[in-house]
């Protein structure tokens, strides 16, 4: 049976968080590995979304840090099911902070995901495709076979 496809709009998610001192750095900027944390969290629950099941993170495919949030400032997280292959979903998030005080809003971080769903015996399960809607969606969709054979290509050197 043909799973219907699903737009990529209905799976989009939305987070924001609130920089505070134990998130911080020695360099007063916020730790990479926090940033992280939020992304791999609002990444499962798009996937989740998507695939109405139980996720797990296959791979962090690629994470930039395009530039620093400092204390006070507000993350806002966005994140949409990019590509589905059978059982696994590329999910890509972006992280703009803000400071709240001026409205100045800055790119943070951009990462690529691959979340797989899984079903009751623990095992993959597959999942909808999905198919774009706006002009960002059309260009994930569009250039995520590259990113995929990227990914495939990693993958075998590893073995
Ligand atoms: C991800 C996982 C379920 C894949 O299991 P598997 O037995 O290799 O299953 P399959 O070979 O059928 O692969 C399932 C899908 O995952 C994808 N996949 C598997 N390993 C991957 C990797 N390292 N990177 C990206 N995608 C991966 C496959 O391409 C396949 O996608 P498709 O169905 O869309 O074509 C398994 O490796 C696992 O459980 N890993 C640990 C996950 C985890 O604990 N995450 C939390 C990290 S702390």
């Amino acid at each position: 049976m043909t799973i219907e496809a699903k737009p990529m709009g209905e799976s989009r998610t939305i987070s924001t968080r609130l920089v505070l001192p134990p998130d911080i750095n020695h360099q007063q900027t916020i730790f990479g590995g926090r940033v992280m944390a939020y992304i791999d969290e609002i990444a499962a629950i798009t996937a989740m979304k998507h695939a109405q099941s139980a996720v797990v993170t296959a791979s962090i495919d690629s994470v930039d840090f395009v530039s620093p949030a400092v204390v006070g400032d507000v993350l806002e997280l966005e994140a949409i099911v990019s590509s589905t292959g059978r059982t696994s979903m590329e999910v890509f998030v972006n992280v703009h902070s803000k400071n709240l005080l001026t409205g100045e809003k800055k790119l943070t971080t951009k990462s690529f995901l691959t979340m797989v769903a899984m079903g009751a015996d623990k095992r993959p399960k597959e999942v909808a495709r999905v198919y774009p809607e706006t002009e960002l969606e059309k260009s994930l969709f569009e250039t995520a076979p590259d990113r995929r054979t990227h990914r495939q290509t990693r993958r075998e050197m590893r073995h």
